[in-house]
């Protein structure tokens, strides 16, 4: 009988244990303080070229959360990748990690740009 209970426990659990397995590897990889101001400095120096220091588009669209929201993370990360060839969106996977390029697409998904501060007259 007490095999039976534990057995029986064991099924029940194994879906949760593993559902919460597939959820935390959704959460941004962690990485060295070092790793995170070079990925923040890359998308201030470079994105920002062509995406807008604020994130609000440029050459390219617009990288806010509520736009790349139809994106998974999973997606965001590969377009970082390998960017989109045929167009201006260079791939970032020589200058990026993998984990580097994941940390990336999840703060583009969760943080939202800074407004600037002071709006040129004429500017939305
Ligand atoms: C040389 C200009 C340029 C640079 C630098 C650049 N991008 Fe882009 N990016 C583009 C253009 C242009 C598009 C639109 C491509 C298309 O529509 O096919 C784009 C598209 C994207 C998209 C897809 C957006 C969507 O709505 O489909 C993402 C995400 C993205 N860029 C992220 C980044 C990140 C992150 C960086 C910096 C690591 C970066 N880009 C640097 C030009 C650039």
């Amino acid at each position: 009988m007490r095999q039976v209970l534990i057995l029986f426990l064991v099924c029940c659990l194994a879906p949760f244990v593993i559902a919460k397995g597939v959820i935390a590897n959704k959460q941004p990889p962690r990485l060295s303080e070092a790793s995170k101001a070079r990925v923040l400095m890359t998308l201030r120096e470079d994105c920002a070229n062509c995406h807008g220091l604020y994130r609000l588009g440029g050459l390219g669209p617009a990288l806010t959360p509520e736009r790349l929201k139809v994106y998974p993370v999973e997606a965001l990360a590969l377009i970082i990748e390998h960017g989109r060839p045929g167009n201006f969106m260079p791939p970032w996977k020589d200058v990026l990690s993998k984990e580097e390029i994941d940390y990336l697409a999840n703060y583009l998904l969760t943080v939202e740009p800074t407004p600037p501060e002071i709006q040129m007259r004429g500017e939305k």
